[in-house]
């Protein structure tokens, strides 16, 4: 079966979804392949906080109804060391910017109803996909859906496949072009049933390792904590998970921790990663496609849509008048952002966390970062500053 469309989409997360339901909106036709289930993308339990541009910009494209009714508007954070918290006021340091705590899947699944109410094409479940002839004006997506091979020639596709999908792989000298690093922990991840027991983020510097308290609604609580590499779940039942988040994050000001039933749980590994070629032919790269950064700062989603909101513009541009001034720039455009948000994540994952092998040096300069980000306004700026995110241009 072959078929034709201007956008041959790969990859059904917030960078995917996106890019289609804008591109929807500028009068262009594109489709999502994706291969898990719709059931598992609007349940995968990822990130949780959105800055201030994002927000903005899914308000403006017509899907941030439920995103206002529901999504927790937080107005700074705290960081908890030295046995008290300190907390980081965002509007009086960044002009009035604030960020919205709203899950990744909730934005999901804002954007997989929005798409099909629009009567758009989110194939879910398909098999085999490669993408062929991109130096060629009409690059090639392949796939299988159930017993059929399927094919659509495009003007452009867009490679939203998340970290291990199949478009990066597919630029040929893409190793050639990348950056990275990894890190000697990982984030065990809970959900719980349980009533936040604090109205803002707290991200606890420990001698224990790094925890982190956030929430989804005012039911759901979110917590992380800072484990080894290579740590095996099945080590961490639920009453050890709380224990250590209690040891972590109580610090004998009186605040106590909610418990609650477990709903979910996982292990994130914790990578800074860019690919420099988010480009090649009529290929672009949107989202963890093209980079990851580790959690710390908050910033893998809103990457995510920043890529996406310069792509949609560049395509935009390209089929209203021909002109690919904006998708030759795409990856230069992109990478300026990219290498802020790395920069800023490796900063927050490295003041944070307990190296092991330390022999106390860094823990000293850990906690001198620590006390001047808190103690001078400049500094405390600056951390606001990156975590409310840059305005999108
Ligand atoms: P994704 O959300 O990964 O979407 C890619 C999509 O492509 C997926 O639906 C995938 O199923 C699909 N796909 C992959 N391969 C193929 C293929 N061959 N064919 C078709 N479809 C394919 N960020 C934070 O800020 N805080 C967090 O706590 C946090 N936790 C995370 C936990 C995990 C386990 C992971 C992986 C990421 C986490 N992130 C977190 C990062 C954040 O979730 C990502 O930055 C965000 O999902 C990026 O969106 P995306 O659309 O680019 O990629
Ligand atoms: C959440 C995740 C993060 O990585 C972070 O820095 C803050 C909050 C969350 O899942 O709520």
């Amino acid at each position: 079966m072959r078929t034709r469309m201007q956008v041959g989409i790969v990859g059904a997360g917030p960078a995917g979804l996106l890019l289609s339901h804008l591109l929807h909106r500028a009068g262009i036709e594109s489709i999502v392949l994706e291969n898990r289930s719709r059931d598992y993308v609007e349940h995968r339990v990822r990130a949780g906080v959105l800055e201030q541009s994002p927000v903005d910009l899914l308000k403006a494209a017509g899907v941030g109804d439920r995103l206002a009714r529901e999504g927790l508007v937080h107005r700074g954070i705290e960081l908890r060391f030295g046995g008290r918290g300190h907390r980081v006021d965002f509007p009086s340091l960044t002009g009035g910017r604030t960020i919205t705590v709203y899950g990744q899947q909730e934005v999901v699944k804002d954007l997989i109803q929005a798409r099909l109410d629009a009567g758009g094409q989110i194939l879910f479940e398909v098999t085999d996909v490669s993408v062929h002839d991109l130096e060629s004006a009409a690059p090639r997506i392949r796939y299988r859906s159930g017993d059929e091979s399927h094919e659509i020639e495009c003007d452009i596709i867009a490679g939203c496949d998340g970290f291990h999908g199949i478009c990066r792989p597919a630029i040929p000298d893409h190793e050639e072009h990348v950056f990275e690093r990894t890190y000697p922990f990982a984030w065990l991840g809970i959900l719980a049933r349980a009533a936040p027991s604090h109205e803002e983020l707290i991200y606890a510097y420990h001698e224990r390792g790094f925890a982190l308290f956030s929430m989804r609604s005012p039911e759901i609580t979110r917590l992380y904590l800072q484990v080894a590499p290579d740590e095996n779940l099945a080590d961490w039942p639920d009453e050890r998970i709380w224990r250590e988040l209690h040891t972590r994050l109580e610090t004998g000001d009186g605040w106590k921790l909610n418990e609650g039933p477990v709903l979910e749980k996982g292990i994130t590994p914790m990578r800074s990663y860019v690919c420099e070629k988010m480009q090649h032919g009529r290929l672009f790269l949107a989202g963890d496609a093209a980079h990851i950064v580790p959690p710390t700062g908050a910033q893998g989603m809103n990457l995510a849509v920043a890529d996406v909101n310069v792509l949609a513009r560049a395509l935009s541009e390209f089929f209203r008048t021909a002109r690919k001034d904006q998708l030759d720039a795409y990856s230069q455009t992109c990478l300026k952002r990219v290498w802020r948000a790395e920069h800023f994540s490796w900063w927050m994952t490295s003041m944070l966390h307990r190296f092991p092998g330390d022999d106390g040096f860094q823990q000293r300069l850990q906690r001198s970062q620590l006390d001047y980000t808190v103690g001078s306004r400049a500094a405390a700026a600056s951390l606001a500053e990156n975590y409310v995110g840059l305005p999108f241009e």
